[in-house]
Formats: structure tokens, C-alpha cells, sequence
């Protein structure tokens, strides 16, 4: 018998179109005061799967929120200076605010390189070096959408974060480590763990806020939670589960097993709907507040 959720979900989608609903209005008011549209650059290298669908996602939430978008594609094989002489012409392109690598690149490319060669202005990534550094010294710049995304969401259903013993498991550039960050900054007690901490389910059933960011497939297990913890899923992963007549149906999951977890947590992301849409929502802010930080400098 299945397990009974207990937890209240922390409800992405509803928190992103609300957010989504606050950039149509700065939007509209930008067009009825002056004459361009905010624009956002994404950079595609190669035909990595994930990689065209959260593409194409981006571009589409674009369009509802009124921000223009210029999709640049480049063949897996592409030299690294065509990548390179591409973003050099949108950080000096007037039509253009932001500008999103598309991340992983293809193992010829140097990630470093290309990310550091992005306008930190334009970075709407939050990943060049000046604004991770802005990040960590808690000065204002632009910072990466999903970490902020996180925040965003706990903001919403008004979970305290300041004193909270927060355990962040994952540390990436693009979620673990800023995150961490941001979680400091509002005062939590961080402990970051990885795959090779050691008592890994010990040190996460301490959290009162667990985040787990680690790519591992259904990884935290109803053990690992503190009863009435608030448990926040970065992880999405395609899985193939046998239908009624053998025919594979694919679904997707995180990297926390919701049944099992929902019954102990008092919060949880869904996956599908919890922090995808999210990351998708921080992009369009970070593009509007480009915008309006260089609207303001000229
Ligand atoms: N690939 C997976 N997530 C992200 C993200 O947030 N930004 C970029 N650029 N690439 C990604």
C-alpha cells in the first residue's frame, strides 16, 4: 500500500506564474516609457536533448512575459572561437540583456572560458566569477536562477530559514555552492555535504531544511528526514517504468522518493512543478532587472 502524504507541497508553479505575473507588469510598464524591448541571448552548442527542451522552455516563458529572445545554435563540433566571437557580438549588442550559456557544453569546449567571456552586466546566469564573488562577499549582482529560485519559494510559504540547520547536498557551481551561500546570508546554519561525505543520511536527518541537488535518482530515502523537515527536490530525471501490457511509460522524479518522504516531511517540492519552474522564473527576473541596471547607467 502506498504510503499517505502528509507534507504540504511547496507549490513551483503556482509560485513562478505569480512571480511571472509581476514581470508582465515591469515589462508593460518598460514599453509604455521607452521604445526597446528587454532581450534575452541563449546560446545552444550540440543536440543534447535536455538541453533543447529547457531551451525551448525558456524561449516560451520569454513570450508570456513579453521579453524577446534571439536563440544562437551552434553544431556540437563548433570551434571554440566561433563560440566565443559569437558572445563577444552580443555583449556589445544593444538589443540584448541578458545572455544564458546552455549548460553542459560539449566536452572540447572550456566551460571557463566561455563563461568568463560573458559581460558579468549580461550574466543573467549568475555564473561569471565577478558575480559568484559578488555572491559570496553578500553584495547585490546578478546570481544563478535555480539557488535563487530555492530561496524565492521558501520566501513564499514563509519557512524560516534564519537559526534553521540547513543541509545543501550537492556542490555545484550552478546550484550547491551559491546556494549554500544565499542560505548563509538569511542566517541558516549550513553544512554542505557531497558524494564522498561520509554518514551522509546522519548529517541530513539533522536538517530542518534539506536540499538536495546531487543527480542521483530517487537518492533520500523517508530514513534520511527529520520529521517535519521541509525538503526541497532539484534533481529531474527521466525513468522507464513497465506499463500494464510491458510497454515502457517513461515519468519523471527527483532526487528525493516523494511517497516515501512526503510522509515525514512537513514540507516538499514536487517533481515535476516544484523547482523547474522556478529557474525558469529567476531567468525572466534577471533579465528584467539587466535591463533596468543598464537602462539606469546610460
Ligand atoms: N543546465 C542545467 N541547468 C542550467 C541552468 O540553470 N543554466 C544553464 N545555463 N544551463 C543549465
Amino acid at each position: 500500500m502506498q504510503e499517505k502524504t502528509k507534507a504540504k507541497i511547496l507549490d513551483g508553479k503556482l509560485v513562478a506564474n505569480k512571480v511571472r505575473d509581476g514581470l508582465k507588469v515591469r515589462v508593460e510598464a518598460i514599453l509604455s516609457q521607452r521604445l526597446r524591448t528587454p532581450g534575452l541571448a541563449v546560446v545552444l552548442v550540440g543536440d543534447n536533448p535536455a538541453s533543447q527542451i529547457y531551451v525551448k522552455n525558456k524561449i516560451q516563458a520569454c513570450k508570456k512575459v513579453g521579453i524577446e529572445s534571439f536563440l544562437v545554435q551552434f553544431p556540437a563540433d563548433v570551434p571554440q572561437d566561433d563560440v566565443l566571437a559569437s558572445i563577444a557580438k552580443l555583449n556589445r549588442s544593444e538589443a540584448v540583456d541578458g545572455i544564458l550559456v546552455q549548460l553542459p557544453l560539449p566536452k572540447h569546449l572550456a566551460t571557463d572560458v566561455v563563461l568568463d567571456s560573458v559581460d558579468p552586466d549580461k550574466d543573467v546566469d549568475g555564473l561569471h566569477p565577478l558575480n559568484l564573488g559578488y555572491l559570496a562577499a553578500g553584495r547585490q549582482g546578478l546570481r544563478p536562477c535555480t539557488p535563487q529560485g530555492v530561496m524565492v519559494l521558501l520566501e513564499h510559504y514563509n519557512i524560516q530559514v534564519n537559526g534553521a540547520a540547513a543541509v545543501v547536498i550537492g556542490r555545484s557551481n550552478l546550484v550547491g555552492k551559491p546556494l549554500s551561500l544565499m542560505l548563509l546570508e538569511k542566517h541558516a546554519t549550513v553544512t554542505i555535504c557531497h558524494s564522498r561525505s561520509q554518514n551522509l543520511e546522519e548529517i541530513a536527518r539533522c536538517a530542518d531544511i534539506l536540499v538536495v541537488a546531487a543527480g542521483r535518482e530517487c537518492m533520500v530515502k523517508q530514513s534520511w528526514v527529520k520529521p517535519g523537515a521541509t525538503v526541497v527536490d532539484v534533481g529531474i530525471h527521466k525513468r522507464v517504468v513497465p506499463g500494464v501490457f510491458g510497454a515502457g511509460e517513461s515519468e519523471i522524479v527527483g532526487d528525493v522518493d516523494f511517497q516515501e518522504v512526503a510522509s515525514v516531511a512537513s514540507f516538499i517540492t514536487p517533481v515535476p512543478g516544484g523547482v523547474g519552474p522556478m529557474t525558469i522564473a529567476m531567468l525572466l527576473s534577471n533579465t528584467v532587472y539587466a535591463y533596468e541596471q543598464r537602462a539606469a547607467s546610460k
